[in-house]
């Protein structure tokens, strides 16, 4: 799609329906292996935070399509050192034919964006992380065919994963419930934006109950309880969100034919258990495969590759 050459993706709210529908068609094309872009170019991959499924995913991404990828950890830049993110923008622009950011600050990919012409992809914020979002539409998409009168149930802490996936299910029209402790809701902003996008096509509900939430949905989802950068409140937070973890029993409530994600990493008897990480509802390792295949579909299109 012509539309999403130079383009970048800071929120999963800056892609249409359509764009979401065309990446997710694409995708499925390239993980058939019945289209293969060439994008000789360079991809940077601009990283303050730790990262194995998407600073991978990328750069194989590129692998496959002839491009290259440079590692710029942010302490090993100038930008560990204070140069401001105006300055480096403006450099990198000059080199890099795409930037992949992971930081803290969504205003950081926004700054960056602004002073920067080459597309700017948001590889997760605290605020955000439209990439994973993408690759589980994906997931969804292959075990269901359809989208249409399906429910999806978040349960755990109102973070990054929670507001791009309010965001992507209003997309494609997926009915979709977050369940988290009330400290712990997602954004207003964002559930008003989400509501906005879906209109009548699909419900959003915010709820604080975790087994009304679980009643017969199609896919039961959870991240950790403790994002990158809260470390530190990790052990305080087990008692609040132990009512919140996919186990068994909440399985049980679930349709039947529920699947389950989690965009990794998992802490194993924390928010999932064991024994449904690894059961046959599990979707964990395709949901993670599907991380490549969105993001060559992502990058392939806003670098205008050949087809
Ligand atoms: N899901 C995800 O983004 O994984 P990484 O933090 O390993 O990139
Ligand atoms: N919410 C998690 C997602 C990790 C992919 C975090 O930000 O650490």
């Amino acid at each position: 799609m012509g539309a999403l050459k130079g383009r970048d993706l800071l929120s999963l709210a800056d892609l249409s329906t359509e764009e979401v529908l065309f990446l997710l068609d694409f995708a499925a094309q390239l993980k058939s292996g019945s289209v293969q872009p060439r994008c000789p170019k360079v991809l940077g991959l601009l990283f303050s935070k730790a990262s194995t499924r998407t600073r991978v995913s990328f750069s194989v991404a590129m692998g496959h399509m002839g491009g290259q990828v440079l590692d710029l950890n942010s302490n090993l830049t100038q930008m560990g050192r204070g140069e401001p993110v105006e300055d480096t923008a403006r450099v990198l622009d000059r080199y890099l034919d795409v930037v992949a950011i992971r930081t803290f600050e969504q205003a950081e990919v926004e700054t960056f964006a602004h002073h920067a012409k080459i597309p700017v992809i948001n590889a997760l914020t605290d605020l955000e992380h439209p990439c994973q979002i993408l690759a589980d539409l994906q997931t969804v998409f292959e075990a269901f065919s359809t989208f249409d009168g399906l429910t999806m149930t978040y349960l755990g802490d109102g973070n990054n994963i929670a507001h791009s996936l309010l965001l992507g299910c209003a997309l494609v029209g997926l009915n979709v419930r977050v369940a988290t402790p009330q400290a712990f809701q997602p954004l207003p902003e964002i559930v008003a934006k989400a509501k906005e996008i879906a209109g009548d096509r699909s419900s959003i509900t915010i709820t604080t109950d975790p087994e009304q939430a679980a009643k017969g949905a199609h896919i039961l989802y959870t991240d950790v309880w403790a994002s990158m950068g809260q470390e530190d409140k990790a052990d305080d937070r087990v008692p609040i969100f132990m009512p919140y973890q996919i186990n068994a029993p909440l399985m049980a409530l679930a349709d039947p034919a529920a699947i389950v994600l989690h965009c990794l990493p998992a802490y194993r008897e924390k928010e999932i258990s064991h024994g449904v990480m690894e059961s046959s509802a599990s979707r964990i390792w395709d949901q993670a495969e599907n991380r490549l295949h969105t993001q060559k579909a992502l990058l392939a299109s806003v670098l205008g590759a050949e087809i």
